[in-house]
């Protein structure tokens, strides 16, 4: 089966729908998403979208927090452009029906979280990207020109490189094949242009506060096609996920900090003064490692994030979605401070990307979680990765409006997917034990903490399980979960491969090893990509 449309999307989070509902007008859009199209990282972000709105406020002052969150990595250009691009950012959202939390009706409540100099995170309650994801959602389904299929996943980009079977510079993207779940048939894409919003990595990880689905798939996609990868060293660890066995590291938002908590170790004592002037606010590297200090000094399993000084109505009303989970695991936030633990987050680098979200493969763009747009540097500042999300939304898709006139046919040799004598497998076990083992390896030997000895060790095995998993791959027909698997073990790879490469210690990458910073021979991103 074939389908065409001008503009394939792949993923269903802030990025991508804004994208399709900026190009949808002057184009035909198919958006492919792995699950419901709601079952995003953005529907799961508590906190907020960064922007300066405030009078008080200025884009200089935010441009700074994010380059000294960024260790200095992030690149100026860009990071001036989207803290510029913030308020039409949000007023596009506005327009799309999101309604973010507003006391009076006029200005909107702003919150703060870890690095920023001010109140200047809009948010909705403790569920803005959930509300943000229902509105985009909803304008997504009322657009004639958009089809929506939903539990498909993408296999492989196709480009003309590979149906050529030679080298090309430029490389031009073609569309994907993509597996349609429910009937197991691998469907032709054929698009002008490609987006991969496909989010973040957090499942490389074995615990992670990102939902199901991120597993990476746009990178390794981008990856295995020959476009550059940037930063993968830089995986951010969120501080405060719930510690509860069944809570699947639900994530305690910052903005419970930002309204006042305090972190707190088993005996009670505040300890983040002990590691940064702006205590319990300073940025997301230096909190996370702390937690993992306190812990391995005192070998507990948890540390406490205690707000009960903001009394039941303030916290029922701020936090009425943490409050509830928190309940429901028999912890009652009001009265008694919440166990937490660093979990997996939001990985900083990604798919190399121009000013308009376009990777160095024609026609191919990355956004959001999936692209690293040169905004995070080494730690990105809380928030900024929604704001990031919605301005390449729309950045990318001035790019491709600008390009419809050059809209050639249809590409005609593209050949439908070719499964040759691939069998049904009767192996599952296998994949279910390296998904297993790389999330393991990943968590022990590539987490907070880092030396070079450690991710020699995960590098061999992860490499083990990869030709594992290439030997199977093509002895047995594609599932969701091999694809996945595949993906995640590419990006683990990534990860190490990046990190082994860095020979100091920035941001959230440290490593025992080089402990400190090198601004002489360091201050550049890591690349990588794949040699054919
Ligand atoms: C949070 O609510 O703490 C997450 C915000 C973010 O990661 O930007």
């Amino acid at each position: 089966m074939k389908i065409t449309a001008d503009c394939l999307v792949i993923g269903s989070g802030i990025a991508g729908l804004s994208y399709a509902l900026k190009v949808a007008d002057a184009a035909t859009v198919a958006i492919i998403t792995k699950r419901t199209m709601d079952i995003t990282a953005t529907a799961m972000a508590q906190g907020g979208i960064a922007a300066v709105t405030a009078g008080d406020d200025s884009f200089a002052d935010h441009e700074r927090d994010t380059m000294v969150a960024g260790c200095f990595l992030s690149h100026d250009d860009i990071v001036k452009m989207i803290v510029a691009a913030g308020p039409q950012a949000i007023q596009d959202l506005v327009k799309w029906g999101v309604r973010f939390s507003s006391s009076d009706g006029i200005h909107f409540d702003l919150t703060r979280e870890g690095g920023h100099s001010h109140r200047r995170i809009l948010y909705v309650k403790d569920v803005t990207g959930q509300e943000i994801e229902r509105a985009l959602v909803e304008a997504v389904r009322a657009h004639p020109n958009i089809t929506v299929y939903e539990n498909h996943i993408a296999v492989d980009l196709i480009t003309e490189a590979k149906i050529l079977q030679r080298r090309m510079k430029p490389n031009r993207c073609l569309g994907a094949y993509v597996l349609n779940i429910a009937t197991g048939e691998v469907v032709t894409f054929g698009a002008h242009t490609t987006t991969l919003a496909t989010g973040g990595a957090g499942k490389v990880y074995l615990y992670t506060c990102n939902p199901d689905v991120a597993t990476g798939d746009g990178v390794a996609m981008a990856y295995r096609a020959g476009a550059t990868i940037a930063n993968m060293e830089f995986m951010q660890f969120h501080p405060t996920t719930l510690y509860h066995p069944h809570a699947k590291s639900f994530l305690i938002s910052e903005a419970v900090r930002g309204e006042g908590a305090v972190l707190r170790r088993a005996d009670g004592t505040a300890f983040m003064a002990e590691y940064h002037p702006l205590k319990d606010l300073a940025p997301r590297d230096i909190v996370a490692r702390a937690i993992d200090s306190e812990m391995k000094k005192h070998g507990d399993d948890c540390v406490y994030l205690d707000i009960t000084h903001a009394g039941a109505a303030y916290i029922k009303d701020r936090f009425p979605n943490i409050y509830e989970t928190c309940n429901s695991f028999g912890i009652d936030m009001v009265s008694e401070p919440i166990p937490v633990v660093p979990a997996a987050h939001y990985l900083c680098g990604g798919v190399v990307v121009d000013e308009h979200g376009e990777t160095d493969i024609f026609n191919l763009f990355a956004i959001g979680e999936t692209s690293c747009t040169g905004l995070h540097g080494a730690n990105r500042l809380a928030s900024n990765s929604l704001l990031e999300g919605a301005v390449y939304g729309d950045r990318a898709a001035q790019r491709t409006l600008s390009r419809l006139s050059e809209k050639c046919p249809p590409y005609p040799l593209i050949l439908p997917w070719d499964s040759g004598d691939a069998v049904d497998s009767d192996e599952e076990v296998v994949v279910a034990h390296n998904w297993d083992e790389i999330r393991r390896s990943m968590w022990n030997y590539v987490g907070i903490v880092r030396s070079t000895k450690r991710l020699v060790r995960a590098l061999r095995r992860i490499q083990m399980i990869k030709e594992e998993i290439n030997d199977y791959y093509w002895d047995f027909k594609v599932t969701s979960d091999m694809i996945e698997l595949r993906n995640i073990t590419t990006v683990a790879e990534l990860i190490v491969r990046c990190a082994l490469t860095r020979k100091e210690s920035r941001g959230l990458h440290y490593t025992i090893d080089y402990p400190e910073t090198d601004d002489i021979r360091c201050k550049q991103d890591t690349l990588i990509r794949k040699t054919f």
